[in-house]
């Protein structure tokens, strides 16, 4: 097992990595579960794959599990089943020093961090990520939200969790696509600002989505100690360092955007096409070296995930996908901060792009 530190000032938290951990939750739960009755939100998915193992390790320590089993998908992040799960909570008598135990992916850590973040004004949780992404993103660095019909992740909390337990065990039910689109936010770490890790992805990634229980244990630590290490320099985003992590996520979302947010293409799928592009913006814009960009393209392919813009089929221009980057939250009075690389390893934030020559270069990749 690894044992990743989060040292956010005042409130810090592990992350622990490891095979069996939800078999072996209430170990690691020591002195958090102070009643009998702990209240579990999942959905119905990861309740079908893990609720028994779950049930199990709580009731052999004498814990009743209180289940509340919501429907999956991107559509419970809503106000609806944010209310109806406060409520739940509520009626479960929950208090502020209690832990609501999140099972899940980034959609049931998302909202029931953002519930626990409001209900009495702010109760401990607990993190249980189920697949790779909330492993190896979602679950770390306090950041919970809802969608509301304005757009994804508008209303939200920063709020961080006591404990997260990632049990790579949980990996092995996990969709094949599901686990692809969560290692796009692997390779971001490396992309970011460790060529080094982006080198061992090369070596390793193919073997370690494959199933390497040793592999996949270091690719989820090392990621989630690269997200630690920015979470604790910039826990609310206001210096620009937790701004990196959004690498390929501007492309991403217009692309998401673009597709209605549906099942047509992952949050993953997005990221890891808006990676490329970012690297091929890039070279374009003479920063970084066209090969390296191509190595990027390469390694994104290699991985079953999208790596160039026909394959999607959309059928719209790049105007329209520069229109959709007009909405992204991280517009500032009128400019959108995009992130670049230099080389791989080598992101920083350019504040300099110009959305007219961005629609032109998406063009170009649209007829490619
Ligand atoms: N808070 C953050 O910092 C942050 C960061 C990145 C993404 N997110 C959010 O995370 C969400 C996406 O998370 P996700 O990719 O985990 O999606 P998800 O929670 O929708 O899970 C993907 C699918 O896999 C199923 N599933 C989950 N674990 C399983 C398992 N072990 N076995 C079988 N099936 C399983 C789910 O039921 C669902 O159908 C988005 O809403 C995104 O906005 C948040
Ligand atoms: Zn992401």
């Amino acid at each position: 097992m690894a044992v990743i530190p989060v040292d956010i000032a005042g409130r810090p938290y592990e992350v622990r990595v490891g095979g069996g951990l939800l078999a072996e939750m209430v170990e690691h739960c020591r002195g958090r579960l102070r009643k009998r009755t702990v209240p579990v939100v999942t959905d119905a998915n990861v309740h079908a794959a893990w609720g028994e193992v779950v049930e199990m390790a709580l009731r052999d320590a004498g814990h009743e599990p209180h289940w509340r089993i919501l429907p999956p998908g991107e559509g419970t992040k809503s106000w609806d089943q944010l209310a109806a799960t406060v409520d739940w909570l509520l009626a479960q008598e929950v208090e502020r020093g209690d832990h609501i135990l999140a099972l899940g992916g980034g959609v049931i850590g998302d909202l029931t961090g953002f519930a626990a973040a409001i209900v009495k004004r702010g109760c401990h949780f607990i993190q249980l990520p189920t697949t790779l992404l909330a492993q190896v993103d979602s679950s770390v660095g306090g950041k919970t939200a809802i969608n509301t019909p304005a757009g994804k992740n508008l209303v939200g909390a920063f709020h961080q969790p006591s404990l997260v337990l990632a049990d790579l065990a949980a990996l092995d039910t996990l969709p094949e696509r599901e686990l692809r689109a969560g290692y796009a936010e692997v390779v971001k770490y490396g992309l970011i600002a460790d060529a080094d890790f982006f080198a061992w992805c090369d070596t390793n990634g193919a073997a370690m989505l494959a199933g390497d229980a040793a592999l996949r244990e270091y690719a989820v630590a090392h990621s989630v100690a690269a997200k630690a290490r920015i979470v604790a320099a910039d826990e609310r985003e206001t210096t620009g360092t937790r701004a990196l992590l959004n690498l390929g996520h501007t492309f991403g979302h217009a692309l998401e955007a673009e597709t209605g947010f549906s099942d047509a293409l992952l949050h993953g799928e997005a990221v890891a096409l808006g990676m490329v592009l970012a690297a091929r913006y890039s070279a374009r814009r003479g920063l970084m070296p066209r090969a390296s960009a191509e190595h990027v393209a390469h390694h994104i392919a290699q991985a079953g995930l999208p790596a160039d813009l026909p394959s999607l089929k959309l059928d719209c221009d790049g105007r329209a996908l520069v229109a959709h980057m007009l909405h992204d939250k991280k517009m500032d009075a009128g400019t959108l901060p995009f992130l670049l690389m230099k080389g791989i390893g080598e992101t920083f934030l350019a504040k300099d792009v110009d959305l007219g020559d961005v629609g032109a270069f998406l063009d170009a990749e649209l007829g490619a």
